[in-house]
């Protein structure tokens, strides 16, 4: 019988009631939900079908302690005393993330490079050497919670964030992350029976995530995990790992609903083009203006990330974009029987717009705090 642990996903703020319905659709259902993190009880094997098939998920991380942490000595002291032996060798390198504070460990490089002296110093005087440390791509995965004078040790079983699915061969100035676009689907009910269109779709994300999701194919079965790095990770791990991958393989549809998605750039559709490709979904490209969008027959999804401004571009200045969400919502009110999910950077969108949202979900894009903004057409 597998080990059972607490187990923990992590995701962007707004988006953890979509995380606890995703774990609970997988048999997993949370213990505890906080701010950015969703709990739930599992195996190592648990935790992997979590990595293969969650869409907002940014982590999953296995706990393996919760130590004292008032101050640096404290930590340093805390984290010496772990058998650190159970989780590297000396062929592997680790790094260190911190996320969180607590008084004394205010700054998150203080604490990483606390702690990273202390697993160096604890592996030295067992082993008589120590693992190097490498920062971009590390064996091993140390996530440090700190928080109210104690640390949450973690040892992170994805590895690389979630959000990078493993087909992105082309960006576009203002790409989503690949799991907030799947937040967008998921916020507005996205159902594989009707056709979906992202009109205005840059360089794809939210179109290749809705044709994921339509397959119901696992977001990140062509991915790597951390865990399978891991010195632990044994012959028997990595077969119910095969296992796994294979039996989300199987479980793709083939008859999804027909996905669309256009651009006016001709660049963007291009570098979306590509990414579908990688990704290997099937996605009808077109070089279209949203602002002459044709009703989907059935009626169905259109969800998108409307020019913002700024650096992504839209041209102009403010009032021309007002007057672009103006006719953007002209056009689209005449669209009766679809769902209309926008994801809206600018806060001048929603009365420009002109529609009454049937829901509103604070999301930040990055740094920027982004709506998404749920029509029903009648
Ligand atoms: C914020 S970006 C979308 C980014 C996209 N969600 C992604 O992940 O790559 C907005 C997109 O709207 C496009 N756009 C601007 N005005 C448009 C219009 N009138 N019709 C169609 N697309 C338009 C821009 O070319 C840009 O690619």
């Amino acid at each position: 019988m597998p080990a059972h642990h607490r187990l923990v996903a992590t995701a962007a703020a707004g988006t953890e009631d979509l995380l606890a319905g995703e774990l609970s659709a997988l048999g997993l259902p949370p213990i505890h939900r906080s701010r950015g993190a969703v709990e739930f009880q599992g195996s190592l094997q648990d935790a992997l079908r979590a990595c293969l098939s969650l869409r907002t998920a940014m982590r999953v991380l296995l706990p393996i302690a919760r130590v004292p942490a008032a101050g640096p000595d404290s930590l340093y002291a805390s984290l010496r005393a772990l058998p650190w032996q159970d989780h590297l060798d000396l062929r592997r390198t680790f790094a260190i993330e911190v996320a969180g504070r607590t008084e004394g460990l205010d700054h998150s490089l203080f604490a990483a490079q606390k702690a990273k002296d202390a697993i160096a110093d604890a592996l030295r005087e067992r082993l008589g050497a120590r693992p190097d440390v490498d920062v971009r791509d590390p064996d091993v995965r140390i996530v440090l919670h700190l928080w109210r004078g104690q640390a949450d040790v973690s040892l992170d079983v994805a590895g690389e964030s979630l959000h990078r699915r493993g087909w992105r061969a082309r960006t576009h100035r203002a790409s989503l992350r690949e799991t907030l676009a799947a937040a967008v689907l998921l916020g507005s009910g996205f159902t594989a029976d009707r056709p979906f269109i992202d009109p205005m779709c840059g360089a794809g994300t939210i179109a290749i995530e809705a044709a994921l999701l339509a397959a119901g194919r696992a977001p990140n079965v062509f991915r790597r995990f951390g865990a399978e790095r891991w010195p632990a990770f044994g012959e028997a791990d990595r077969r119910a790992l095969a296992t796994l991958r294979e039996e989300a393989r199987a479980r793709v549809r083939r008859d999804g609903p027909p996905i669309f998605a256009s651009d006016r750039d001709p660049e963007a559709v291009e570098a979306a083009r590509q990414n579908a490709r990688r990704a290997g979904v099937e996605i009808r490209f077109s070089v279209a203006d949203a602002r002459l969008l044709a009703p989907l027959d059935p009626p169905g999804l259109v969800a998108s990330n409307p020019p913002y401004g700024g650096h992504e571009g839209g041209g102009g200045g403010l009032k021309q974009l007002k007057s672009f969400y103006h006719a953007l919502g002209a056009r689209l009110r005449q669209l009766s029987g679809h769902t209309l999910a926008l994801l809206a950077g600018s806060p001048a969108f929603e009365s420009a717009f002109g529609l009454r949202p049937v829901s509103r979900r604070a999301l930040f894009n990055g740094p920027l705090p982004v709506t998404l903004l749920v029509y029903r057409i009648p």
